[in-house]
Formats: structure tokens, sequence, C-alpha cells
């Protein structure tokens, strides 16, 4: 029969759980063997307790929470190639080359890297003798799917992410928190939020919350940054605001490539406007607690889509990576999605925002 195994990658997300679940439970609906491995890809070079077998009540009542129950982590072993030698080995001992991976851009191009391996790296093991003929034989292929769980919601081509929806929840409830102890005092509160090379977080937050300025990495802050952010605060309490809210994006940079933190805006602040701002920095509270309905939902949908993927595949196909896209999930290709999400910044640095959006394939 077939074997799948499930792990969770890279930074936790809120609607890792229900992903797992629907993975397990979709795939013993099929009459798979169902596995789940602890300590993301850890778990798969470590071997042993690190691998276990499990059934439809083993994911019960996992929906509600956040984090994920499997334990996530960013594996050192795995990136040396002996470390997934062990991954492999410890896989085919149990007869499994069907892996779904939940995770960021990292933790999926590993996947791929331990896919495009695979064949090799049994052949090592059958030389040393740490795995017959007949298991490389019988497993020559790694076969799965990916989904990418990222409060982040960095993957071009995906509309979204796991845990993106309940982090920008956190956010605008902490700024609906903030704006009134920032009106009581008349004060400016810089906050600075996740996202590492994207600002969509920060952007939406914007949006959606109380703020005033924000600065993201997909549009540099130029030269006049300061002066505009100055002039649009100035022009807010000359209008009778008695809160302003800067949100500044973790991974925003200047014009020159330095980056801009909370602490620059807030000094910035007081030099130019005398202000004695607060800076809150939001960190891993946004990451923390249940996930929204939205994350249950979309979660649930994605991990049941990469059951049917990673079962309905065939050796040698490529890996897709399960996303939502225009309302409707589907399935694009894992390689060119991570690429195309690397080249975003330069991308829309030369304007070519078209270049940026659009992916081959569809859903
Ligand atoms: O990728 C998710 C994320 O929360 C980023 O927004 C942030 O930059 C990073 O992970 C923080 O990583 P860590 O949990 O290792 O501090």
């Amino acid at each position: 029969g077939r074997r799948l195994a499930v792990l969770t990658s890279g930074g936790d997300a809120q609607g890792m759980n229900a992903a797992v679940r629907a993975v397990v439970r979709t795939a013993l609906a099929l009459d798979a063997e169902v596995y789940m491995v602890t300590e993301g890809y850890q778990g798969i070079v470590d071997g042993g307790d690190g691998i276990c077998r499990v059934g439809w009540d083993d994911v019960g009542s996992i929906l509600h929470r956040g984090g994920t129950i499997i334990g996530t982590f960013r594996s050192r072993d795995f990136r040396e190639r002996q470390g997934r030698r062990r991954a492999a080995r410890n896989l085919v001992e149990h007869g499994i080359d069907r892996l779904i991976v939940i995770g960021g851009d990292g933790s999926l191009s590993g996947l791929d890297a331990f896919r495009e391996e695979w064949p090799d790296l049994l052949a090592e093991l059958v030389e040393s003798g740490d795995l017959s003929k007949e298991q490389a034989q019988e497993h020559s292929m790694l076969m799965g799917a990916g989904v990418v769980g990222s409060i982040d919601n960095d993957l071009v081509g995906a509309d979204t992410t796991i845990g993106a929806d309940s982090a920008l929840h956190r956010i605008v409830d902490a700024l609906d928190d903030l704006s009134s102890t920032a009106a009581s005092h008349q004060r400016t509160f810089v906050v600075e939020v996740m996202g590492r090379h994207c600002g969509y977080l920060a952007l939406n937050a914007a949006v959606a919350g109380v703020c005033d300025y924000v600065l993201i990495p997909e549009t540099p802050p130029g030269p006049q940054w300061v002066d505009r952010m100055c002039a649009e605060l100035t022009r807010g309490r000359n209008a009778g605001r008695r809160e302003s809210i800067v949100l500044v994006a973790e991974g925003v940079h200047d014009a020159q490539g330095e980056p801009i933190t909370a602490h620059d805006v807030q000094g910035v602040l007081k030099e130019r406007l005398g202000e004695d701002a607060r800076v809150t920095i939001l960190g891993h509270v946004q990451r923390g607690g249940s996930p929204s309905a939205f994350d249950r939902w979309m979660s649930t949908w994605l991990g049941h889509e990469a059951a049917l993927a990673a079962l309905g595949a065939e050796p040698g196909d490529q890996l897709p990576v399960v996303c939502e896209r225009n309302g409707r999930v589907g399935r694009l290709p894992l390689v060119d999605a991570v690429r195309a999400t690397r080249e975003v910044p330069e991308a829309i640095e030369v304007g070519d925002v078209e270049k940026a959006t659009s992916l081959r394939g569809d859903t």
C-alpha cells in the first residue's frame, strides 16, 4: 500500500494543525498508511520515534489549536547531504516514499532538493549496505507535495498562505489596543511587524487598522521618506488626530539598501518633530494563538488537496505546491513558485510587477 508522511517545517503558523489533520484524514480515507514526523526535517533525519504511524483519532481536537502539534525545526542536519542520506534511509525503512511538507519557501525548496537527490542517496545507501537493493528498487523515487505554511504570505502565485490571516488579525487587534493609549497621551507609536522580506502584513494592517504611515520592503522608502512621514503626522495632528501610528515591516530597507528599524523611525520623530514616540515590536505574538476561521477552513482544504496530490503522484512527477489562487485551491510547480518568490525584490525594483506576480502553470 501507499505510505505517506507529513511534517511541518520552518516558522510555525496558525492553521498548520488544520492542514496536518486534513492530510492525515484524507490519506486514511484513501487507504494509505499515514505517518507524522515530529520536529520538522529533523524527525526524518533522526528516525526512531520521530516518525510515527497515526490513525484518525490522533489528529482529533487540533483544528482550533495554534502552532503545530508535531513540532517544527530549522534543521541544520537536513541541509547537509549526510543528514539527507540518513533521512532517506529512515523513510525507506518505514516503506515511505511520499512526503508532504508544510512550511515556508526554504522548507519547500529543501523538499525539492531531497526529491532530486533521492535516487543517488538510495544508491549510496545500497552501496554502504544500509539498504537492500529490493528496498531501493521499491521506493526508487520520492513523491509528495508542498503546502505553504507561513504567516508572511510570501509565495508568488499564491493569494494567501497558512497563518497570514490569523497574523493579520493579531496585528489589527494590537493596533486597536495601541490606539487608545496613544490617543490618551497624544502619542505616536512605531509598530514593527513581521513578514521577513514581504510587506503583506504591514500593508494590509495599515489598510485594515489604525495607521498614518507605513514602510514596506516592496517599495523601498525613497530619499524623501522622512519628510513625507513627518508631514503626514503633522497634518494629522493639525487636523485634531490624537493618536498616530507608523507601521514598519521588519524587512524594510531604504533606497541605499540600509535597514530601517522601528527605533530608527523613533529617532527621526524625536529629532524632526520633538516627539517622544514609543516603539512596540509585536514579535511572535503575531504567530501565536488559535487560527482564524479562514485559516482553519483554508488550511483544511489545502491539506486535503496536498494528500490527493501526493497519493496521486507517479514516480518521476515534479513536485506541486498546493495553494489558494483566485479563490480556488490548486497546484503550481513547486520549483517555479519558489524561484519566482526569490526573484520578487529585483522584479519590483525594476518596476516589472507583472513579472513578479505572474507565474507559469495555473490552478
Ligand atoms: O517566516 C515567519 C517569521 O515569523 C518571519 O515573519 C520572521 O522574520 C521569522 O519567522 C522569525 O523567525 P524566528 O521564529 O526564528 O524568530
